[in-house]
């Protein structure tokens, strides 16, 4: 696949300057939107598609970013996962992430799309210390290691050895995402994952995403309890033999007085990572530093190391 750059954003001050609407009002109004109101694709991609298979979208953006757009949602909106983009949530320093419309069938109203940058893995944070003891995965999630060719293009580092490694990543993350929402986590509801897109559920508003906890002031009986629930989380993700590796007030969106873990490509294999019980305890010391500001605190050395011995004993 090749992709484009990105260039000439739209800012998002458009979506700021919506009326505050409940999600219900919201769909009706755009229910009641002229499709001529939507963003047509670029010439070249209507035309390869007949016109009708098209996605049209309400969100207006310059045109290699619609490129994009239609590179890396038009399967979905074919399979009827998702009708409309709505809204860009964030660019991150590695993906994009955008309000979509659900389809019906996808079961949700609002969908998230992470989509990575082309160059996502130029800043992935691909070091070493989070690459060690992890297998390869390709699109399907199966590993590569025995495949020369892929083998030699990552080697090489060439443009598609570069694409493997990003899809490896994403691959990595949808896999966290999936296990943990089984597990009963608050994590995004994964929806679907493609080339360099994830989709899941949505939190937050059409004009009102959810904010970071980073950002959120807590009343002082919130924090203890989701302090608590959050550790719960690292144990979780442990159990299954991963460690965030990126965990802070960040990567947690707080949303109807919830807090939802999210970005977990860079997720350790823990028990094969030599570093991983040191990013265990990072993980809890950035968490705890958002926290002590409600004079909650814990010592993550302590619990980490504690951690660590449960699940090295097989008692998570
Ligand atoms: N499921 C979601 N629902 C609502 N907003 C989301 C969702 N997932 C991500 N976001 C928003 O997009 C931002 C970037 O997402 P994420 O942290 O997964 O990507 P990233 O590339 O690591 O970005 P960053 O470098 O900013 O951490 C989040 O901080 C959040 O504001
Ligand atoms: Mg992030």
């Amino acid at each position: 696949m090749t992709l484009n750059t990105y260039e000439d954003y739209d800012d998002l001050s458009r979506f700021a300057t919506l009326p505050r609407l409940d999600n219900r009002s919201q769909q009706a109004l755009r229910r009641q939107a002229r499709p001529s109101r939507r963003q047509a694709p670029p010439r070249e991609i209507a035309e390869q598609m007949d016109g009708e298979d098209a996605l049209t979208t309400t969100l207006v953006v310059g045109e290699s970013e619609q490129r994009l757009l239609q590179q890396a949602l038009t399967d979905f909106y074919r399979d009827n996962v998702l009708s409309d983009v709505l809204a860009r949530v964030k660019g991150g320093k590695e993906a994009n992430v955008y309000c979509c419309q659900g389809h019906p069938t996808s079961g949700l109203d609002l969908l998230a799309a992470k989509i990575y940058r082309p160059q996502a893995h130029r800043t992935m944070r691909n070091d070493a210390i989070y690459k060690e003891g992890r297998l390869m995965l390709d699109q399907d999630g199966k590993g590569i290691l025995r495949d020369a060719r892929l083998k030699r293009a990552i080697a090489q580092k060439t443009d598609f050895g570069r694409e493997v490694i990003t899809f490896s990543w994403i691959e990595y993350e949808y896999d966290m995402l999936q296990t943990l929402h089984a597990a009963g986590a608050d994590v995004p509801r994964p929806i679907g994952h493609r080339g360099n897109t994830i989709l899941m559920e949505y939190f937050g508003d059409v004009n009102d995403p959810a904010p970071t906890l980073n950002s959120v002031r807590l009343t002082p009986d919130q924090a203890r309890p989701m302090f608590d629930r959050l550790l719960w989380h690292v144990e979780l993700m442990l159990k299954h033999n991963r460690v965030h590796g990126d965990l802070s007030a960040y990567n947690v969106l707080y949303w109807d007085e919830r807090a939802v873990v999210i970005d977990f490509p860079q997720a350790v294999v823990a028990l094969k990572n030599p570093h991983a019980q040191r990013l265990l305890q990072r993980d809890i010391e950035r968490l705890g530093q958002y926290f002590t500001r409600y004079g909650v605190t814990v010592d993550a050395r302590a619990l980490a190391r504690e951690l660590w011995t449960r699940f090295e004993n097989a008692e998570l």
